[in-house]
Parts: C-alpha cells; structure tokens; sequence
C-alpha cells in the first residue's frame, strides 16, 4: 500500500517517542522508506542508533553539521520525501511550527519544505488543552498540516486525558489514508487552478484590479490536491494563506498569469476561477504620473488575453478537461451556456451572483454545473453552499470524469 512512498519522520522530545519503533517497523513493513529526523529532546528518549537500525538510514539531528549538509542539505531532506510526520509532536514543536521557527534541523525542515504534513500530538492533556496549544494547532489545521490523535487515556505523568500519542497503527492508516487509493482518485492527474484577481498597472504605484479573495481558487486547489491530483495554482495577489501540497505560482498582471498557465503545461485538468481584468492599460508609465493641473490622465485601455480560452484552444497542449465559472446576474444559465461555447471550455459553473443570493465576496455560492450531463439537458443545480463544499463537489466530479483514477 505504501510501496515507493518516502516519509521523513522527525522524532521529537516526548515519552511517546518510544512507539516511533513500532511506527518505522509498520511503515516499512508497508513498503514504506523512512528516514528519521531526531530532535535534541527526542534524543532524551529514544537513540539514533535505534531508529537507524529501524529504518535502515542515516538518521538526522544537527543543522550545523558540515558532514550531513554536505551529504545531504536540510532543503533537500524534505525534497526527497512524499510526506513529512512529526510523531511525537511535543506542543514546544507545534508551537515553533506556528510561529515559524527554525531553531534546530526539525523545525528548519518543517519551515523550508512545500510538502504535506502530518503531526501526531503528545503531551500532557493540561498542555494540550491550553489555549495557546489549541491556538497554535488550530493554526497549523488551517494551513493545511493533517492532525492525528491525540487520543484520550491515561498518560505517563499519572494523569488521564486528552493528549497521548494516536496509536502506531492509527497512523500509519492516517498516512495510507493520505496517499490512500480510494481517497486519491486523481493521484497521477497533473491539475491546473487560477485563482484571485490580476493587478494592471497604470504607474508605478498605482494600478486596476478587483475584489476578487481568491477563496474559491484555493479551496478548489486545496481539494483536487486533496484526492491525490499534482496540483499547480497560479494565483494573482491575495491575502490567502499557500494550500498545502500545492505547488503555488504567485503572478500580478494577466499576462504574467498566461505565461505561468501555459508553462504549467501539459495537465489533465484546468480550472480557471481566477477574475482576471478584462482591460489593462495600453502602456502603464514608468514614472507616477503627477496631478500638474492639467486635469486627470485619460488612459487608453486594451483588451487582455483571455486566459479560459487560450487553454481551451491549446491545441494538442490543451487540457483534457477545461472548467471555467461564469458569474451571472440574470439569466443565469443561459448566459453561462453562452459563455461556455464562447470560452471553448468543456464545463461552465455558473455562480448566480444577483443581488438576492449574496455571493459577491460572501462565503457562500449559488452553483449551476453545465457541461458534465445531468438529467436537465446538461445543467446540474446545486443547493447553495460555501466554497469549501462547492470545491470538494467539484473535484469530485472531476474525479468522477476521469473515471476515478489514471
Ligand atoms: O468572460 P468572463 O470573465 O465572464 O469569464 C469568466 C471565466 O473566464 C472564468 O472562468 C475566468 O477565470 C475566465 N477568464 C480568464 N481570463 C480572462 C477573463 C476570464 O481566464 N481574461
């Protein structure tokens, strides 16, 4: 189940970092390459040696060691690795985790690496209840690091609660759930999502852009990742955090968001949420234009490329499966059929965004799928539900398309 799969484990201080031996020997047992990290704290309590022995590899510790850099730098540790665990997961590692810190080869590796995380917490149940630990994990959910455990039980201080480490098997199933067959229906696909708005410059200082949260781009990223697809997001500027396991191409204006688009080619899929402007300035100026009584500038405004139907007509590049939104106020789904045949695209979502429905920077959306069947020549109604649950819809569909895997 977890043949080929490498896990990078690091090991931190906690009494549970004894049950690490038996994690490394299931994993392994699964067809599972482990490399361990192991924490000055962790140390206190299991030995290098031991995990070694387990996982027969080098086992990491010190950052500032010349021999480990130069066999293998900290940045790449994480790069050769599928997935990262930190099991136990003391609240001292999930705070640093929070707060962004880089204190020893642990944290360093857990603060450079782009990919998926796994914490298994251990600790006290008066530390794991504590505000600051609930604030700190709770962050850390947010921005993606998938929880397990802890679990409820006596604990080795004598006190019973909330805070012992899930259980070895708990999670190596958490991590064959991960990269799991059935949950992955999309692993081997390549994706591609834009989202946020596009920012036009018309100066130095000064630009056009829109409201655009780019909420709905991420959170359908965030899901496609999620059931195992290689997912590129190109997103113009927002205040979202990074989806995790998602590779993110940060670009500004339109054109840059094409040219990223189209070197994140060939994918299987493009979901194009991004609301990028429609005009640009025919020629932003290089210095900032001055107010010197001669009344306002008048800008000469030209079209932008059209980046839907430019991945739509890609030609022998073009994704097997093209998805676009349309935001409509009135005629909702005849329009969205327009626009679908305009665009070249195979699937439209058509987000009724009147005034009624309230979904203009709201979290909540009004969708009609066109394009994928359904009984309703070719329109599909979807009750109104956030981002969160319109993302996952929609990758399931995805998934569905593609006949549940590669
Ligand atoms: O034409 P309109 O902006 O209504 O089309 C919306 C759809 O087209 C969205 O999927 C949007 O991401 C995409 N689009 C684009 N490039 C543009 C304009 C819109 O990809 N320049």
């Amino acid at each position: 189940m977890l043949a080929g799969k490498r896990i990078l484990l690091t090991v931190a201080g906690g009494i549970a970092a004894y049950k690490c031996h038996d994690l490394i020997r299931r994993l392994r047992e699964r067809g599972a390459a482990v490399r361990c990290i192991l924490t000055e704290g962790g140390a206190q309590f299991v030995t290098a040696l031991s995990l070694q022995a387990l996982s027969e590899d080098k086992v990491y510790g010190d950052i500032f060691s010349l021999t480990d850099e130069s066999e293998m730098g900290h940045i790449q540790l994480s790069r050769e690795a599928d997935l990262l665990v930190v099991a136990p997961a003391t609240a001292d590692i999930l705070a640093k985790m929070a707060g962004g810190l880089a204190s020893d080869l642990a944290t360093t590796v857990l603060l450079a690496t782009d990919k998926p995380v796994m914490v298994a917490p251990a600790m006290n149940v008066r530390m794991w209840e504590h505000a600051a630990t609930q604030a700190n994990i709770a962050m850390l959910e947010a921005r993606g690091v998938i929880r397990i455990g802890p679990d409820e039980g006596d604990m080795a201080c004598g006190e019973y609660g909330m805070g012992r480490m899930a259980e070895p098997e708990a999670i190596v199933e958490a991590i064959e759930d991960f990269f799991g067959g059935a949950n992955r229906p999309l692993a081997g696909r390549r994706a591609l999502v834009t989202s946020g708005p596009t920012r036009e410059p018309i100066d130095p200082v000064r630009y056009i852009a829109n409201h655009s949260s780019g909420k709905q781009g991420h959170a359908i990223a965030a899901a496609l990742a999620g059931l195992g697809a290689e997912t590129r997001l190109v997103t113009g500027p927002v205040t979202l955090a990074d989806p995790a396991g998602v590779e993110v191409i940060h670009v500004e204006t339109a054109r840059d968001m094409l040219a990223a688009c189209e070197a994140a080619l060939p994918a299987d899929m493009a979901v194009c949420a991004a609301a990028v402007a429609d005009w640009r300035v025919a020629e932003a100026a290089d210095e900032k234009l001055k107010k010197n009584g001669g009344g306002p500038p008048s800008l000469e405004m030209i079209e932008n490329p059209d980046i839907l139907k430019s991945l739509a007509g890609a030609g022998n590049l073009r994704p097997a499966l093209v998805v676009g939104f349309a935001a409509e106020t009135e005629n909702v789904v005849a329009n969205a059929k327009k626009k679908r045949k305009a665009k070249g695209c195979d699937w439209i979502l058509a987000n009724d965004v009147s005034r009624a429905t309230g979904t203009f920077g709201g979290d909540a959306n009004t969708i009609h799928l066109i394009g994928a069947g359904g009984s309703k020549g070719g329109v599909e109604d979807w009750p109104r539900m956030t981002k969160e649950e319109v993302a996952g819809r929609l990758a399931e569909r995805i998934a569905e398309h593609f006949g549940g895997g590669s």
